[in-house]
């Protein structure tokens, strides 16, 4: 399928030879960039590029997509390098799972321009987090639409739990994985890295601390490792977002 797309192609290949993986030697083919970090991991990042595409038509007076992209990029990030730290097996989960997290608010800003408009108002003048609102202006929170469009596309249900739990960990039933991407997406909202609508930063659970079992120092530098790989990241992908 990669083959097929040179755009695809191409990107695949300065993935791989990017920081993000970090080879020391150079892959100048795709069945080498497959063999390298194995067809599973392949498909996924396709996959998750495909998916933030079909946002490309959201109104700029909603949100700009950029901001939103740069969000779900360090949030992608940052839930891969953490996962990396922890030495869990599936950090490219956890990199989707950061990328897709917010991916159900992206339905209503851009098929439900007039109600987005809306909910955005009510959490500025209420002062509350857009998560809290959404779901008492909508009746449906963005975890939830996450969770329908994912069992709709037969998504893998590793993802499903990551991203529908991203605000609740602790209800997860893989409360880890959940607990880093809440982790990641609390630290990329405070630090400014993009955002999602959200205008204060959304509430941190400090449960997440226990739950990852991930100290501080590690937060700390793992953030470091993120902001070394965004701008590039982003640069790389914006050639195919565009
Ligand atoms: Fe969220
Ligand atoms: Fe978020």
């Amino acid at each position: 399928m990669v083959s097929r797309s040179a755009s695809l192609s191409l990107l695949l290949l300065k993935l791989v030879n990017s920081s993000y993986y970090g080879f020391a030697s150079h892959i100048d083919t795709i069945s080498r960039a497959v063999t390298m970090i194995g067809i599973k991991e392949v498909s996924d990042l396709v996959m998750g590029i495909e998916i933030m595409h079909f946002f490309d038509k959201i109104p700029g007076d909603l949100i700009d997509v950029n901001t939103f992209r740069r969000h779900s990029l360090a949030c992608g990030l940052l839930s891969r390098i953490l996962a990396a730290h922890k030495g869990l097996q599936h950090t490219e989960r956890l990199f989707l799972s950061g990328l897709l997290h917010d991916v159900g608010r992206l339905v209503w800003y851009r098929y439900f321009a007039e109600q987005a408009k809306m909910v955005l108002y009510m959490a500025q003048k209420t002062g509350l987090a857009l998560y809290e609102v959404e779901k008492e202006c909508l009746g449906i929170s963005h975890e939830e639409i996450a969770g329908y469009l994912f069992r709709k596309w037969h998504l893998p249900f590793g993802l499903e739990n990551n991203i529908v739990y991203h605000h609740d960990p602790i209800s997860a039933p893989n409360p880890v994985e959940a607990g880093i991407v809440h982790m990641a997406d609390i630290a990329v909202n405070a630090l400014g890295l993009g955002h999602s609508g959200e205008h204060i930063i959304p509430h941190f659970d400090s449960k997440a601390w226990d739950l990852t079992a991930i100290a501080p120092g590690t937060l700390f530098t793992a953030i470091l490792q993120t902001n070394e790989q965004l701008d590039a990241m982003e640069a790389l992908l914006a050639e195919e977002w565009h």
